[in-house]
């Protein structure tokens, strides 16, 4: 099968990478979506295993369409009685780009009806009762080409299950675990979230430096088709066979509200990395560290609730207390226009990434390096 995972824009090298380190080898991106060949064993695998993804999506055809006319005939014509059953429930998702078929909901229309129509003929079926598993038939529409696609994970792959708790301004899992892998934090290194917030950041970052699966323990809807092999049995058992159970941790999280902080706290153990975090209310500015050759990696405020001057300030004794740290690197994520220049300097590191459809700039900064005496 030819499988597409849609990801963040700004996160495709990450996940390309975490496909690399899979065994999928180099995945090309297109216009935000990676694409590779599978089976419904990958399938399972990419899953639960990539922290980047968005979703993974079965692609069944991509044609040229400039009429509803030929989307319905490109629609029809594709072997949807494959994977879909007389009691499939069929979701529509559709996008349009730079198309003569900008009105989505109508392209949707179109499609979900070429694919009600091909299943009743092949399957034999006066009606489908729809009272089955879901399935998300996606219709894609950029520049005069659909792609169609069948959407294996349901849920966002970054509903990984274990934040419930809101507190204001979260950031997607997914981006977190790009921020983290983008970074130079590997396990055994020293590391610090000083604006935590519900916790993303140091879970993700305890979930990749002890290698465990972020989304091993949620549910797919391609479980319940009936054309899938059960095949995530196999792939949770690997998930259970590659963490690193032995390694102790010791991150640091911290925020200045104590709510934020017990959200955190109660992520982190959902998540089965409560013990390797510590987790202290403060403001970021009473930050310091003995230890040596640390990672800071936070995503501050932006700036909705903070008048101009105040984010300024912020930012400004975010980056003293930083350099203060000098063998230390500070990565942050941010949509504040002025955060490098206030923060005190350009950053080595630079990159315009996606969260939540905001603009933003990721940012890092890298200390010294350990010299041979310090290793
Ligand atoms: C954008 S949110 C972080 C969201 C977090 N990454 C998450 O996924 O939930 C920014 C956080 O910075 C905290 N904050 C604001 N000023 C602070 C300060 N001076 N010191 C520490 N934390 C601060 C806020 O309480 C808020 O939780």
């Amino acid at each position: 099968m030819d499988l597409l995972i849609p990801c963040a824009a700004g996160v495709e090298a990450s996940v390309k990478r975490q496909l690399n380190s899979l065994g999928y080898g180099d995945c090309p991106a297109i216009n935000g979506r990676i694409s590779l060949a599978g089976s419904f064993f990958d399938v399972a695998r990419l899953n639960v295993f990539l922290r980047s993804g968005e979703r993974v999506l079965i692609k069944l055809g991509e044609v040229p369409v400039s009429t509803f006319e030929e989307l319905y005939d490109a629609a029809f014509s594709l072997p949807w009685e494959e994977f879909l059953s007389a009691h499939s429930l069929i979701r529509m998702d559709g996008k349009s780009f730079q198309s003569k078929l900008g009105a989505v909901k109508a392209a949707g229309g179109v499609v979900k009806k070429a694919v009600v129509d091909r299943l009743k003929e092949k399957l034999g079926v006066r009606s489908l009762d729809e009272r089955g598993e879901r399935t998300v038939v996606g219709v894609s529409l950029f520049r005069d080409r659909a792609t169609f696609t069948l959407d294996t994970s349901g849920e966002g792959l970054h509903k990984r299950g274990y934040r419930t708790l809101a507190y204001e301004a979260p950031l997607k899992e997914t981006i977190a675990a790009a921020m983290i892998e983008s970074s130079i934090y590997r396990a055994g290194k020293p590391f610090a979230d000083l604006f935590c917030g519900s916790g993303t950041i140091p879970v993700e970052a305890a979930l990749y430096a002890l290698n465990i699966a972020p989304n091993a323990r949620r549910g797919f809807d391609f479980e319940k088709w009936k054309c899938a092999p059960n095949v995530l049995p196999q792939v949770r058992q690997e998930a259970e066979d590659v963490r690193d159970r032995h390694t102790k941790l010791s991150l640091f999280a911290s925020d200045i509200s104590e709510e934020a902080v017990s959200a955190a706290r109660y992520h982190a153990k959902r998540a089965g990395v409560g013990e390797h975090i510590t987790f202290v209310c403060a403001d970021m500015r009473k930050f310091s560290s003995e230890e040596r050759f640390g990672v800071l990696i936070s995503n501050p405020p932006y700036g909705e609730r903070l008048k101009e001057d105040d984010l300024f300030a912020l930012y400004r004794d975010f980056g003293r207390m930083y350099r203060a740290l000098p063998d230390w690197s500070c990565y942050f994520l941010s949509a504040y226009g002025q955060a490098e220049r206030a923060f005190g300097g350009r950053a080595q590191k630079r990159r315009k990434l996606f969260n939540a459809n905001l603009a933003c700039g990721f940012y890092g900064y890298l200390g010294a390096k350990p010299s041979v005496a310090d290793k």
